[in-house]
């Protein structure tokens, strides 16, 4: 397997060591997910904490169908985790976009396995706003692992197009990195700027320092267009102030 970890940042490592947890590696998108099993990982520990929050906003919803979008969903290892033993799964409705073709089996396996067969698993491009077509008004996104790759544009655009499906009360559970330079708050106040308002963040331990952020959408659903597209994974790559993670 090519290692492409030197492709986008000079700066990074030139091979894949314990050291950086695996958390760097980009030639093979499900190679990556293998870091979950590391217990002891900041990945690991990332996971846990988005799996706690689609919990609590699964079980803060009115009875009935719970629509969630998981956006770049890898191996649906938030969502699926999270929910796999849940007491309201059967409720779960959803998908999850997800461009690499042996993560999106393995989700739509694993969903399957666990009664979550409503959640369909879309081997497509999250990118693009056709991938969420026909979904109900969606009660949860999760983005997690993404926005480390994108840059401010292409992240000003994703959380614009956020209110095409989200909706109003809708949550959306995201994480990112700790820059530092301001970053991480512009990030936050994108979210606010687009009536997203912001109802946890946490920045957990580590050299990551990986942040977990829960936003409320409190505005009006705006019409969806169906042709649009909000980014290209690995954006971030272009400007070497905006690390990917
Ligand atoms: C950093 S991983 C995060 C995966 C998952 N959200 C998680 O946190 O475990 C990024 C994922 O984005 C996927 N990806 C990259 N570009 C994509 C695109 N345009 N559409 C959908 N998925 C994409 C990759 O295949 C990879 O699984």
């Amino acid at each position: 397997m090519q290692d492409l970890t030197n492709d986008f940042n000079p700066n990074l490592p030139t091979s894949i060591d314990r050291e950086n947890d695996g958390i760097l590696r980009m030639a093979d998108w499900s190679d990556w997910h293998d870091e979950y099993e590391n217990e002891g990982s900041e990945l690991n520990a990332r996971k846990r904490a988005v799996q706690a929050q689609v919990v609590a906003v699964v079980d803060q919803c009115p009875p009935g169908p719970v629509t969630i979008v998981s956006i770049c969903g890898g191996q649906g290892r938030e969502v699926i985790g999270a929910l796999e033993g849940h007491e309201r799964r059967a409720d779960v409705r959803g998908r999850i976009v997800e461009l690499d073709t042996k993560n999106a089996a393995f989700a739509r396996a694993w969903a399957q396995k666990v009664q979550l067969g409503n959640l369909e698993v879309l081997a497509g491009d999250a990118s693009l706003a056709e991938s969420y077509q026909g979904l109900a008004a969606v009660d949860l996104v999760v983005i997690s692992g993404v926005f480390g790759h994108i840059n401010n544009a292409d992240r000003m655009r994703l959380i614009g197009f956020l209110r095409q499906i989200c909706r109003k009360g809708a949550c959306v559970v995201w994480t990112s990195v700790s820059w530092g330079d301001g970053k991480i708050e512009s990030l936050r106040k994108h979210f606010l700027d687009n009536m997203f308002e912001e109802e946890s963040f946490e920045t957990l331990a580590g050299k990551f320092a990986f942040t977990i952020a829960k936003n409320r959408y409190v505005g009006e659903p705006v019409p969806f267009e169906p042709h649009a597209k909000f980014f290209s994974f690995g954006s971030s790559r272009d400007n070497p102030d905006e690390a990917a993670q």
